[in-house]
């Protein structure tokens, strides 16, 4: 083993995820599926990376100055990740989200000490009007002296976070990827990570994922659904049609008994668009056949949803 010497601060603490191949719950005859652990990042999921991206270019640009307040329209991961990276840097950062998310993640931002404003969903539910309220709330307030919307549904700067972990990938999986397959909320992983592994001349089939309740990628409509993060209702704008190949739409009941079945079975704690990110690399996994490699991402730990249903076993 080799140890690690101290970090220079926590945000280098940030990627270097480790990869696991599943082993119990892939069928026999399929390609390999490994598994991109990135709830191993500080907060628990991916988004830390497109947040110290999103925060260091507009740093390098000089729109974003201390003592400014970053503004944010997010479900909780981007959040978390944010003010988890303002806190660091010493940013106010005031959040805009909804009683739709786990409370886990809002309660998380507010640790970090981030400001939440709360955009109420009387279903409980993400739905498709959900995002454009919040995101209409959040450029209200980013209107205000001092203050700087990220607006990650947007932002460019999202991609060069997640370009770091294609990177890793290729580092991680020498031998090829032969398709990659990933959840869509904002884009911002699945655009980034698809520049580098279709770079240079690399194959890699890159497949899109999302909740076959809200399919505006597949069917051009949004939905009400409960798969946190993913199925925003809308295309985002860093969607490229250049760096995907296809997509497709998983039923979200599919999704949550796979996120059972990974940690009773796997011992991988993830959340919800993980489940679906699995569900979707197994059947490309048959559909590729043994000799072929499939690789999708734990995007967040399930730790952020044990409150939740998301583990009962009657659910
Ligand atoms: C838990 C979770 N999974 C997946 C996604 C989708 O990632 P992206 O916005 O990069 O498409 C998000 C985004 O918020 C998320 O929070």
């Amino acid at each position: 083993m080799t140890a690690q010497m101290p970090l220079r601060d926590v945000l280098d603490a940030i990627g270097n995820t480790p990869i696991v191949e599943l082993t119990k719950v892939v069928p026999a005859n399929s390609a390999r599926v490994l598994v991109k652990l990135e709830s191993l990042n500080p907060t628990g999921s991916y988004k830390d990376r497109m947040a110290r991206s999103v925060i260091e270019e507009a740093e390098k640009r000089g729109t974003l100055k201390p003592g400014m307040t970053v503004v944010e329209a997010t479900g909780g991961s981007t959040g978390s990740a944010l003010a988890f990276i303002c806190a660091v840097k010493g940013y106010n950062f005031t959040v805009v989200s909804s009683d739709a998310y786990a409370e886990e993640k809002l309660k998380t931002m507010a640790a970090f000490g981030a400001d939440v404003v709360i955009v109420h969903s009387p279903s409980g539910k993400v739905t498709k009007d959900l995002i454009p309220a919040m995101q209409a709330k959040a450029a209200e307030i980013s209107k205000r002296e001092g203050y700087w919307n990220a607006d990650q549904f947007s932002n460019p700067d999202v991609l060069i976070g997640y370009q770091g972990m294609g990177k890793e990938l290729l580092a991680q999986v020498p031998e090829g990827i032969d398709a990659f397959c990933g959840a869509v909320g904002g884009a911002g992983m699945t655009m980034g990570v698809a520049t580098v592994l279709k770079g240079k001349g690399r194959q890699c089939h890159v497949t899109l994922l999302e909740p076959a309740s809200s399919p505006a990628i597949t069917k051009g409509y949004g939905g009400q659904h409960s798969v946190e993060g993913v199925g925003i209702g809308f295309l985002p704008k860093v969607l490229d049609k250049a760096l995907y190949d296809d997509a497709m739409a998983i039923e979200e009941d599919e999704a949550r008994v796979m996120c059972r079945r990974l940690a009773r079975e796997e011992g991988i704690l993830a959340g919800t668009s993980t489940g679906l990110n699995v569900v979707a690399a197994l059947q490309i996994a048959q559909r590729l056949g043994p000799g072929k490699v499939v690789v999708t991402v734990a995007c967040d730990t399930g730790l952020k949803y044990v409150r939740g249903p998301l583990y009962d076993t009657d659910n």
